[in-house]
């Protein structure tokens, strides 16, 4: 029999298969858009200069969210990951995975323990979220030395580093893969010899196999977004996926911030300074397909929780998403 468990800001299925829907989204779309109570969350917003921060704003205010969390551990593990993405653990041999926006390691610990060949690099604009994942990985009795490997970026600024995959780097492969397009087995030999680090070159780690955006892309703000999936998929290696999952469209959180919290279309930010964006299937289609990535799956996951304190049901909505970087 399934067992639903609540983790942190998702649930888990234990005991069964990933499980996405307790109910329509489109009925529930139905339902926000002609309440009146609700509808300031449709309406078009008007941009107010005030309301709009800079790029290094938002950091800021993750910044002190993690220095206020720093001795809690405010996010926990995502038990589920794996479940919803079984490629994690299908890829053969050595791989690595960029998790993009690590915080203190929710996402990093189950894909460590996943497999002893998985290498991971993870990013975050706070240091104390570096510092409180290096521990908790340290922590875990997980064979991961040299694994782990954590690293300071604001990624709606800077981009990543050229360390994960130098210009030189691309362009090999590109003309690689042009070069082979017939031939697939040298490419998979080519592929292999790079996962297994045997690349003569030590320029950069020639990019990664995996890039995972795990309730990440909706805390920065919606105009930084394409930049940050461009980049994201600039560090991939042809042919490779990003992992994506992020809140959705009238999840029950949207519909409780205020219309003073309201920055924009979908878009919100807390008392703390932190942002929060809700996704819909086409804004995620879009975004994606103008990096050009290809659409592998893309899906409302709909699931009711049940309020233990006050006994009411809540409706949550997530995006979960796979994309391709073409060959
Ligand atoms: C909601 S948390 C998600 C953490 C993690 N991916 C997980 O699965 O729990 C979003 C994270 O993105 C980080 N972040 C937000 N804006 C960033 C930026 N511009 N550069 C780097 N990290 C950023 C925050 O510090 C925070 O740790």
């Amino acid at each position: 029999m399934e067992r639903r468990e609540k983790v942190g800001e998702e649930i888990e299925v234990v005991g069964a298969r990933y499980y996405s829907k307790d109910f329509e989204w489109e009925n529930l779309r139905h339902e926000v858009e002609n309440s009146p109570s609700l509808r300031h969350h449709c309406q078009p917003h008007i941009v107010i200069s005030s309301s709009s921060s800079s790029s290094g704003e938002d950091a800021e205010a993750w910044k002190s969210f993690h220095n206020r969390h720093s001795r809690g551990r405010f996010f926990k593990e995502r038990r589920y990951l794996l479940k919803e993405f079984p490629e994690l653990l299908d890829a053969h041999g050595w791989y690595t995975i960029l998790e993009v926006g690590c915080g203190n390691g929710s996402s990093v610990l189950p894909i460590l323990r996943a497999k002893d060949t998985i290498v991971v690099y993870a990013c975050d604009c706070s240091m104390v979220a570096l510092e409180r994942a290096k521990e908790a990985v340290d922590a875990a009795e997980i064979s991961q030395k040299l694994r782990f490997h954590p690293f300071y970026c604001d990624f709606s600024i800077d981009g990543f580093p050229s360390w994960i995959f130098c210009n030189a780097c691309r362009e090999k492969f590109h003309v690689e893969a042009q070069n082979n397009l017939s031939d697939v087995v040298a490419n998979e030999e080519a592929n292999a010899m790079r996962i297994a680090g045997t690349r003569d070159v030590q320029c950069c780690i020639g990019g990664v196999d995996f890039v995972t955006l795990i309730f990440t892309l909706s805390s920065v703000p919606f105009r930084s977004m394409p930049f940050v999936i461009a980049n994201c998929y600039s560090v991939l290696k042809p042919g490779s996926l990003l992992l994506f999952r992020d809140y959705g469209l009238y999840d029950m959180t949207m519909l409780r911030f205020l219309p003073t919290q309201r920055v924009g279309n979908r878009e919100y930010k807390r008392a703390d300074g932190t942002r929060s964006y809700f996704f819909s299937l086409d804004t995620v289609r879009d975004l994606f397909l103008n990096a050009g990535f290809i659409e592998l799956e893309l899906e409302y996951c709909c699931i009711n929780l049940l309020n233990h304190h006050n006994g009411k049901n809540m409706r949550r909505v997530w995006v979960h998403g796979k994309f391709q970087r073409p060959i």
